[in-house]
């Protein structure tokens, strides 16, 4: 019998991936693809629902061509998309209404800030445990809501359909307005600000305070189940998982047990900690969010520390300051000095996120002197994403019983060494990195191979996980416990800085 293998699409901020794994969880081909970025005003992040769509149209074959398989040979097939990005579309016809509103947007500044003065604005967070953010989907629904003519009655009616990106894909594939399945998953849900943490179901109260619609909400799924075959592009494959990228990454570098946990280093960053089968609420600045749900079993719950900027400063470091000709090189400028020569970099660039939640506030470099040279500088830039890290990690310490024994990564980052040797030495924690390093892609063919048996349990799974470098803590705790209030004092400093 020819061999069997498991796709998965990642829809990302950036591009678009699929890719093909086999039984052991080794990557058998990929096909990538970038999507156009807009930025119609400053604040503003769009993307175009439909090219993304054609983006999956190509992409799935290919991938397939480039492993020469046969789409009978695949078992399933799992979609992590991008988070909270919103995408309105007429049922009818599947055209979108207007551009997807990225999660980076803050076109909601204002109306957030109105939301939180109304009654039942404390309610939410106990509700959905997420706190009012532009961060999340549901003011960008209330926001395109009210700024097009006619589409309030319109979805009232059931004309207009809400989706993130794996509701838009799985629509597609699955029919579109010729019969598409409008489904969503409990990883994605939990994002939207809409999605009761204890029932998994769209709370009726936060629909309200929204002013959303039920109709044009998608039915809400665990993340690892069949929801339907794909009828288009490579049709009759089970479509069996779902669930926001960075808890794919949480499933795919198996972060099964209460304790474990993630952070995948990207442009932004994003730690997550499984805290078991009870949501743990945060007063110190997390997010509760579901981790994975697996067919009819409990959902996992985690606490997620997102960050807005880290790889994204490298790049500014590289093409605002053209200090640097390449990422990669930022390592061996920051290596040309021993330590930070007192300064510090607070890449504040559109508010803080986790924990802090500040969105007035704006980035800051201290600790100038003339002694300071650009490779102060690149280290500066490493460790705030280390320091970064740190707070979200004292955060969840804590918030939960939980402690991090260890820190498991994954993204572009983890590539660099000093960075890694420097997480591990301001957390106090090993650092490990895994052999396949696609995480995002490998936990949503994870969830959809469990779905139809190509993998017994979780147990199959974690057999597959293999350290591929880690990184032990060095720093000595004098030293740790100095900078890290520098750090901090330098973080109050952007609190104040728009007045
Ligand atoms: O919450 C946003 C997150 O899901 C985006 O991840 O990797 O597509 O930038 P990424």
């Amino acid at each position: 019998m020819a061999q069997r293998y498991v796709m998965s699409i990642d829809q990302g901020t950036t591009s678009t991936r699929c890719m093909i794994f086999d039984h052991s969880g080794r990557l058998v081909s990929i096909a990538q693809r970038e999507q156009q970025q807009h930025f119609p005003k400053p604040g503003w992040v769009e993307h175009d629902a439909l090219e993304i769509w054609r983006n999956v149209d190509r992409l799935l074959p290919q991938a397939l061509r480039e492993a020469r398989l046969d789409s009978a040979q695949v078992v399933a097939l799992g979609i992590a998309n991008q988070r909270e990005t919103t995408v309105l579309w007429n049922k009818h016809t599947g055209t979108p209404i207007g551009r997807a509103i990225v999660w980076q947007d803050m076109r909601t500044d204002e109306l957030v800030e109105q939301l939180r003065g109304e009654p039942g604005a404390g309610e939410v967070i106990r509700r959905c445990g997420l706190p009012l953010a532009t961060y999340f989907s549901a003011p960008r629904i209330s926001w395109m809501l009210e700024n097009s003519p006619g589409l309030r009655e319109r979805a009232e009616n059931g004309d207009v359909l809400f989706g993130t990106m794996e509701s838009w894909l799985i629509w597609n594939l699955t029919g579109g307005s010729d019969g598409g399945i409008h489904v969503t998953d409990v990883t994605n849900a939990s994002r939207t600000l809409l999605m009761n943490l204890d029932t998994l179901d769209w709370d009726d109260e936060l629909l309200s305070f929204f002013g959303i619609p039920r109709p044009m909400l998608p039915g809400i799924r665990s993340s690892s189940e069949v929801y339907g075959k794909t009828t288009r592009v490579v049709p009759g494959v089970p479509i069996a998982a779902a669930l926001g990228d960075q808890q794919a990454a949480l499933f795919g570098q198996t972060c099964f047990s209460a304790g474990d946990a993630k952070c995948t280093y990207g442009t932004g960053s994003f730690l997550l900690m499984n805290t078991g089968n009870e949501p743990v609420r945060s007063t110190h600045g997390l997010l509760t969010t579901v981790g994975f749900k697996i067919g009819t079993e409990p959902a996992r719950y985690a606490l997620e520390g997102p960050i807005a900027v880290t790889g994204s400063l490298v790049q500014w470091f590289r093409d605002s300051l053209g200090l640097i000709n390449t990422a990669a090189e930022i390592e061996t400028l920051a290596r040309t000095v021993e330590d930070n020569g007192g300064c510090y970099i607070i890449p504040a660039f559109s508010g803080l996120f986790a924990p802090h939640w500040h969105s007035e506030a704006r980035g800051i470099i201290v600790g100038l002197t003339s002694y300071i040279t650009k490779g102060h500088l690149a280290r500066a830039v490493l460790e705030a994403t280390g320091w970064q890290t740190r707070e979200v990690v004292d955060a969840m310490n804590a918030d939960s019983d939980l402690t991090l024994n260890t820190l498991k990564v994954d993204g572009g980052m983890t590539a660099d060494h000093l960075l890694m040797q420097f997480i591990a030495d301001v957390l106090g924690v090993p650092v490990t990195r895994p052999m396949v390093a696609e995480t995002v892609s490998l936990g949503a063919a994870y969830a959809a191979g469990l779905a139809v048996g190509y993998w017994p349990d979780l147990e199959a799974l974690r057999r597959n996980w293999h350290r591929a470098a880690q990184w032990t803590p060095r720093m000595s705790t004098n030293r740790r416990s100095t900078e890290y209030a520098n750090w901090q004092r330098a973080v109050e400093l952007t609190f104040g800085w728009m007045r």
